[in-house]
């Protein structure tokens, strides 16, 4: 590729996550009910509204375009997906920043959910998301397929459950003061952080209709990917400092929690997850498929990000 090419790829790519970012925060506007009783709108807005990179739905977009121009419902059913996927993701960290996990109190440049609205709301709001986020994949009166409505449940369900994000989490705080493998901080990172990354290029695959050597492509490429990201989350917590992040920067070294980092240090760290960005473009131009170039660019987005 010449200079001139990749600058034209480039702006491609910028174009097509400004209109899309701009269609998810729609999305996400309109279907966040602010009349919830007692005011629980209000800490479910605050949770999820004008914050946040939305890469979950960015993937979950790109896959289900990595086939070529999508029908209307698939585009219908992936808007849904991927603003779902962004629910449990924005719930996780609502509960992830309270005084019992990782008391927490800034987080997308703001206090974090539990400081502005109290504990009992925090949680109360990351329950109301969660249930919403099924919600959206079953509306009513709507032309996606119940049998692709309900595969969407179920690929949410296992990536956000006890064998994915919760589990995960659950051995995030059974770590404390440990020391783990390699192997053991792996599977931590993939069930507490991967799952819901691979799951959003699970479903927008299942959007699309994709199946067979091209879907198991995407789901490799989708596993790479997302212990890719907690590598770099693990870096960035590090290197960068706390304005740049939206959130308190150094609090694993000083929480005692395991991290690459910690690991196998900062160098090492950084050269993981440039093979794992490898992994990842190899498991794409595997799949065979025709439009992977966002899904491309957002893989080297994750790996070179500064937040
Ligand atoms: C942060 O995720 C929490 C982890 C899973 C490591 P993001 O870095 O995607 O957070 P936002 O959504 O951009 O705030
Ligand atoms: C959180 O991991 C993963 C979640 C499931 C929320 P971290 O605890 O490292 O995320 P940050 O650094 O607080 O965003
Ligand atoms: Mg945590
Ligand atoms: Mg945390
Ligand atoms: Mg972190």
């Amino acid at each position: 590729m010449t200079v001139m090419d990749a600058i034209a790829v480039q702006a491609g790519f910028d174009a097509w996550c400004r209109d899309e970012l701009a269609r998810v925060e729609r999305a996400l506007a309109e279907w966040i009910a602010a009349d919830a009783p007692a005011g629980l709108g209000d800490p479910m807005r605050y949770a999820v509204l004008d914050g946040g990179k939305r890469l979950r739905p960015l993937l979950v977009l790109a896959a289900a375009q990595s086939a070529g121009e999508p029908s209307a419902p698939s585009r219908e059913a992936s808007l849904r997906a991927g603003c779902a996927v962004e629910l449990i993701h924005a719930y996780s960290l609502v509960h992830d920043d309270m005084p019992c996990m990782d008391n927490d109190v800034l987080r997308r440049g703001k206090p974090t959910v539990h400081v502005q609205f109290g504990e009992a709301r925090a949680l109360l709001a990351g329950d109301a998301l969660q249930a919403l986020a099924f919600e959206l994949l079953t509306p009513e009166h709507l032309q996606i397929p119940d049998a692709l409505q309900a595969r969407l449940c179920r690929q949410l369900a296992l990536a956000a459950g006890y064998n994915g994000m919760a589990g995960g989490q659950a051995i995030d705080l059974a770590s404390v003061g440990k020391q783990l493998t390699q192997a053991q901080l792996q599977q931590m990172h993939r069930l507490k952080t991967g799952a819901l990354l691979q799951a959003s290029v699970e479903m927008g695959a299942a959007c699309a209709g994709i199946h067979g050597a091209a879907f198991d492509a995407l789901r490799r490429y989708g596993a790479s990917l997302g212990l890719a990201f907690q590598v770099i989350d693990d870096v960035l917590d590090v290197v960068a400092d706390s304005a740049t992040l939206g959130k308190t920067a150094g609090k694993d070294a000083a929480s005692d929690k395991p991290t690459y980092v910690s690991l196998m240090g900062l160098d090492a760290a950084r050269a993981y997850a440039n093979e794992l960005l490898a992994e990842a473009q190899a498991a794409l131009a595997e799949s065979g498929l025709p439009s992977v170039q966002h899904l491309s660019a957002l893989a080297d987005m994750v790996v070179r990000r500064s937040h």
